[in-house]
């Protein structure tokens, strides 16, 4: 008997569970198939969209949809603003760009016809005098390499489509923008740190005092009635000052901008990224033209200007000419002296500290 029960169970239990899975997985198909009808209505009607003048309408003017992702207005496919941003860096600040870039170029190159190079009114001495450490040569030289690569690699980005694009291949495009563009983002970092070393060495001879107001009064005595007449100068003049100056002011600006481009993970939105995008470049081409002077000086502007970067010392008639104070300064000092061996001294300096202990 209870064995008849125990059959009669498990038939029961065998029919109900069939009867369930038979009815689940009808009402499944039933509702794939409905998911289905319905996936492929959603898709129709998005099709139909899709292709419609009014579902692009809506994309131009900013319209959110739906995306899985969760950076900021990720639903967002054109946005609006951004076209504010385009207009102002592709219809204004590239060509005014393009346009002071080649007028520095062209002022230079009219200073050096008209005005010419700084000559040194008396003949060198031949005695030097101490005047960039190998540390200072070593850091402006790489600050020196560093902006100058990244301004190159930066105006391919923005000029290179106009200047390069239409005269090479366009796999040797494609290669030279991707190059610029890595470039870019891996050793703008770099000049970041640089500017600080530089802020950090040279501030202290770079702050202006009354000496410099004369100077610039005196236009340097590059130009015009002041020509050669070599207004004092401490160790920096004026002018130097102010490059130094103006590569601080903007190269910060630079760097954070820069910063905020190269990271954007920091729920930076499009607006932040437009933003930097204009000081980046509007700070970037302040400091090119700005350079542009400077390189010129320094190569062909001023007589011997270039040997003080280059061997650390300079002649002592320049060094009287256009630093007039700081000569006063050091002058007597042993490292001045002819004859000094930096290498005797530190031997006799090393010997004396041994004796004495
Ligand atoms: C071919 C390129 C360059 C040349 C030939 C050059 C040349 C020189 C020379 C000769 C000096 C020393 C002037 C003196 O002794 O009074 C100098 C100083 C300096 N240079 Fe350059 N330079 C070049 C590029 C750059 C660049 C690209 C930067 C920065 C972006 C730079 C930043 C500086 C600074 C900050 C000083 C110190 C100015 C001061 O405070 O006295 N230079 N450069």
């Amino acid at each position: 008997m209870t064995k008849r029960i125990q059959q009669w169970f498990a038939m029961l239990v065998t029919a109900f569970m069939l009867t369930v899975s038979v009815s689940a997985f009808a009402s499944e198909n039933a509702a794939n198939t409905d998911n289905e009808r319905l996936g492929e209505s959603v898709v129709k009607s998005e099709m139909a969209g899709f292709a419609g003048a009014d579902y692009w309408r809506e994309v131009k003017d900013g319209q959110s949809g739906y995306t899985t992702s969760k950076s900021p207005e990720h639903g967002v496919l054109i946005s609006v603003p951004g076209q504010t941003w385009y207009i102002l860096k592709e219809k204004w600040m590239s060509p005014l760009g393009a346009l002071a870039i080649f007028g520095s170029l062209a002022m230079v190159a009219l200073a050096y016809v008209v005005v010419g190079p700084l000559k040194l009114s008396k003949p060198k001495t031949g005695r030097k005098i101490k005047r960039w450490s190998r540390f200072d040569r070593a850091l402006h030289w790489s600050m020196a390499f560093t902006f100058l690569t990244l301004a190159f690699s930066g105006l391919t980005l923005v000029y290179g489509k106009h200047f390069i694009k239409p005269v090479v291949p366009t796999e040797v495009w494609g290669w030279i923008i991707y190059a610029a563009k890595q470039y870019h983002n891996y050793i703008g970092p770099i000049f970041g740190i640089l500017l600080l070393a530089v802020l950090v060495k040279w501030w202290r001879k770079s702050l202006f005092n009354m000496v410099d107001i004369k100077w610039f009064m005196k236009m340097g005595g590059m130009v015009g009635k002041h020509k050669g007449t070599h207004p004092s100068a401490g160790f920096s003049n004026g002018g130097e000052k102010a490059i130094f100056w103006l590569l601080i002011f903007f190269g910060i600006f630079i760097t954070i901008s820069g910063f905020i481009l190269d990271f954007p993970i920091f729920g930076q939105t499009r607006r932040h990224m437009e933003l930097s995008n204009l000081l980046h470049m509007f700070s970037a081409l302040i400091l090119i033209c700005g350079f542009i002077f400077h390189i010129y000086i320094g190569l062909f502007g001023m007589e011997a200007a270039l040997d003080g970067m280059i061997t650390g010392e300079v002649d002592e008639t320049w060094a009287k000419e256009h630093h007039d104070l700081w000569y006063n300064e050091v002058k007597d000092l042993p490292e001045n002296q002819p004859g000094y061996d930096a290498a005797q001294e530190a031997e006799k300096k090393g010997s004396t500290s041994q004796n004495n202990a």
